[in-house]
């Protein structure tokens, strides 16, 4: 997995290079006014050496400006790696998302999948430019201040080295990962807060109609209690955590301060030998800070581009064979030979159909609610796999041909039309997004939508608001009508919404279907039955399979399943 991750670092190499060359840059730099301090303490001033002791400030502030330029290279370059590497990671798991099947989408949230693909690489971005800087930085400052400062004098060096900063490490790393524990439990209680409060808004309207207001105020204020407990604690914590970090580094400060003292005394060192102990000291408190950040850091970033790399390993199990052939203009002869399918490789919910479907006729499948129409008109576009027998277009097995030729060829007016937010116009340009804007007029007349635009302020460029919200179900119906015109494919599926339209909205449906259906395959599922009188041919399809097929008259004279669903509905 780590191999994974360095792979990501490798289109920006450059970058990361420069980086840690200026944080190289940079730790040499703060070593180096320490080990200035002492030389001008010890030799320069007891000489009275005024040349040299303004020119080694020249030189230490020449070096300060020179580390001005390279802290802007650390910070601003290295948060751009950051960024440009989790852009890849994301742009790598969307396209990856396009590809998986249906099955993924019916058995993870929407709400999980959004903050993998924001929160988590957000993580790893911050470990991936953080991490080897940290990590860099922190033991070159500390082995620096170890060899500059044994030379000094050893004791007391393996005394803070050896003993002290271990025990500091220790007692941070120990801390820091209860700290990180108290922050994860506050980062699950707002992922809580966040999805109770998706619920809400995004079922508001239902809240009111059922006066639920008052569950609603519950619910959320139990998640927002916890929340607000768990960051009592993360603060707690963190409270104890800095009060330790601080009280060890006095006692560090006065453990070198007493030793050293005494040493003074013992005349073993010289006051400025004393004094570069006290000024590197203080030097490596930030890098010891910044090696237990890194711990914590990584825990979190890999946690991430482990739930990253969990959606990569994803196979989609529906592709293009390797020597798949294009499905160009079909006429459209649909065969289901001996299908059998089901969800969960368990319940059968279609078994062993037959059905044919004449190219430029109109197929209508009329049955109980659940008794898998929808399901087999998913089987077509290949949105899910046949578990045996074939679907043949033209005499050629789906699987044999490419899925994007396939999907090009079959428009699909879904039960619970999808519209997504933004204007009417971008909608409809959905069927084919290269369409003028003639075009999509065309497509919007024969839908029998535009006199309705064209009566809005702002026409086609008309904001429909979040998944269309602002329209009426049978406007929405008629643009995802207009939507299929534009795309003009020669086979269609129409699952017709359940939703009880008024006569005149009906009549203008149908005859938009009617239009739109005129010269292709259809397959078109009804609910209302007056919709598929004019089918060329009737499917009653039950839990158990296709009961009855035939024209209406057939069927009715028959007087089995379909004349009581029709009677049912008109009698
Ligand atoms: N994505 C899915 N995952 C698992 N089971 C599903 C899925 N979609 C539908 N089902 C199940 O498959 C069965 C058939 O559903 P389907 O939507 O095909 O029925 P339908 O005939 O279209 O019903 P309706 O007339 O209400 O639209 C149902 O029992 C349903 O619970
Ligand atoms: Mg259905």
């Amino acid at each position: 997995m780590l191999k994974r991750f360095t792979n990501y670092y490798k289109p920006h190499k450059r970058i990361f290079f420069i980086d840690l060359f200026c944080a190289l840059s940079i730790a040499i730099i703060d070593l180096l006014y320490p080990a200035f301090t002492r030389t001008i303490l010890q030799d320069i001033l007891p000489e009275g050496n005024l040349n040299s002791l303004f020119t080694l400030l020249a030189l230490l502030l020449g070096l300060y400006i020179i580390r001005c330029f390279l802290d802007f290279v650390v910070l601003y370059w290295g948060h751009i790696m950051g960024v440009y590497m989790e852009s890849d990671m994301r742009r790598d798991l969307f396209n990856h998302l396009q590809k998986l099947p249906f099955k993924f989408y019916d058995n993870n949230r929407t709400g999980e999948l959004m903050s993998r693909v924001v929160n988590d690489l957000n993580e790893v971005s911050e470990l991936a430019h953080h991490g080897p800087e940290d990590i860099f930085l922190s033991v070159v400052m500390l082995l620096g201040s170890f060899i500059y400062l044994v030379q000094v004098e050893w004791h007391l060096a393996v005394l803070i080295f050896c003993i002290m900063i271990p025990l500091i490490l220790w007692f941070t790393i120990t801390r820091r990962s209860s700290l990180g524990k108290s922050w994860a439990t506050v980062r699950v209680k707002m992922g809580e807060i966040n999805s109770s409060l998706e619920n809400s808004i995004a079922g508001i309207r239902v809240a009111r109609a059922f006066t639920n207001e008052l569950f609603e105020k519950l619910r959320f204020n139990k998640s927002n209690n916890d929340f607000r407990g768990a960051k009592r604690g993360a603060y707690k914590s963190m409270a104890h955590f800095h009060v330790g970090v601080t009280f060890l580094m006095t006692l560090l400060n006065i453990v070198v301060l007493a030793v050293g003292g005494y040493m003074v005394f013992k005349e073993s060192i010289d006051i400025p030998d004393l004094l570069a102990f006290m000024l590197y000291i203080n030097l490596v408190i930030e890098p010891i800070k910044r090696f237990t950040g890194f711990t914590q850091q990584y825990e979190k970033g890999m946690a991430g581009f482990r739930r990253f790399c969990d959606i990569m390993d994803q196979e989609p199990d529906i592709i293009d064979r390797d020597d798949a052939i294009e499905l160009i203009n079909p006429k459209g002869n649909i065969e289901l030979n001996n299908v059998t399918f089901s969800y969960d490789d368990e319940n059968h919910i279609l078994s062993d159909i037959n059905l044919h479907i004449p190219s430029g006729k109109t197929v209508a499948i009329v049955g109980p609610t659940g008794a898998g129409k929808t399901t087999l008109c998913h089987l077509i576009p290949r949105f899910y796999e046949v578990n045996s027998g074939c679907v043949n277009i033209d005499g050629i097995d789906i699987r044999d041909t490419t899925l994007s030729s396939l999907r090009k060829s079959v428009g699909f007016v879904q039960q619970d039309v999808f519209l997504f937010t933004g204007t009417i116009k971008e909608n409809i340009l959905y069927g084919r997004p290269d369409a003028t804007d003639s075009e999509i007029k065309e497509a919007a007349l024969k839908a029998e939508i535009d006199d309705f635009i064209t009566s809005l302020d702002n026409g086609y460029d008309t904001w429909i608001g979040e998944k269309g919200i602002l329209l009426s179900g049978g406007q929405k119906q008629r643009l995802a009508i207009a939507r299929a015109f534009l795309k003009n494919p020669p086979i269609l599926i129409l699952d017709e919404a359940t939703s009880a339209l008024d006569n005149q909205t009906e009549r203008k449906i149908q005859k938009a279907l009617e239009e739109l259906s005129r010269g292709r395959t259809t397959l078109v599922i009804a609910h209302r039955l007056s919709t598929v009188r004019h089918a060329d041919k009737i499917v009653v399809l039950t839990t158990d399979g296709i009961e009855d097929q035939g024209t209406h008259d057939e069927l009715f004279d028959r007087d089995g399943l379909y004349r009581n669903l029709y009677n049912s509905q008109f009698v």
